[in-house]
């Protein structure tokens, strides 16, 4: 593990072997499920990046990619409830196939909300990736059409996921105990 500068040692709950084979499969459902169709990636920054620059090399598809910027925790391990667009999408998604692409879903709040956001936008379809899943803390129900692992409560960093904005570099989905 990479030594940090302060106490906190990351413990590895998905390692980069197992990210890297459900990202494939990830990739080959959906390929298969968007075959002839040139969808919309509109991915959830910042904690999406990764997960995004990994699954797109594995599809073959026309595919485009934006982004939304939307934040509810800001420096806090709980969720504000309220999500906060910081950048909204930039393109007509108007009667496109839109597929979100998320790190993980959490309370469901921001998802949820990014498919209303996205659904006045009248696309011709949206569905959701998401690498992770945390259900044992939803608050609203969200149907995730495409999920990597369902993962424990606990507070993951690594693979694009933060703690106060550091450790998105993490190669492995880690955890950190808490106090
Ligand atoms: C994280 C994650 C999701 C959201 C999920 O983003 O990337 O977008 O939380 O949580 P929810 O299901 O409880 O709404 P965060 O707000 O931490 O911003 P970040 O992506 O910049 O880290």
């Amino acid at each position: 593990m990479v030594a940090m500068d302060f106490q906190i040692e990351p413990r590895v709950l998905i390692g980069r072997q197992e990210i890297e084979v459900t990202v494939c499969r990830l990739a080959a459902q959906i390929n298969e499920d968007y075959r002839g169709k040139k969808p919309i990636l509109v991915a959830v920054l910042k904690g999406a990046f990764v997960f995004l620059a990994d699954l797109i090399r594995h599809l073959d598809l026309q595919v485009e990619v934006e982004f939304v910027c939307l934040s509810s925790y800001g420096q806090s391990r709980e969720s504000s409830g309220k999500v906060r667009v910081v950048q909204g999408l930039c393109t007509d998604i108007r009667g496109r196939d839109v597929l979100i692409i998320e790190d993980i879903i959490d309370t469901g709040l921001t998802t949820d909300f990014l498919l209303d956001y996205l659904s006045q936008q009248e696309p011709s379809s949206v569905k959701v990736c998401a690498l992770t899943s945390k259900p044992s803390r939803r608050k609203l129900p969200v149907n995730i059409d495409y999920l990597g692992f369902t993962v424990p409560d606990k507070f993951l960093i690594g693979y694009g996921l933060d703690w106060d904005e550091k450790f998105r570099h993490l190669p492995d989905i880690c955890f950190i105990e808490e106090e």
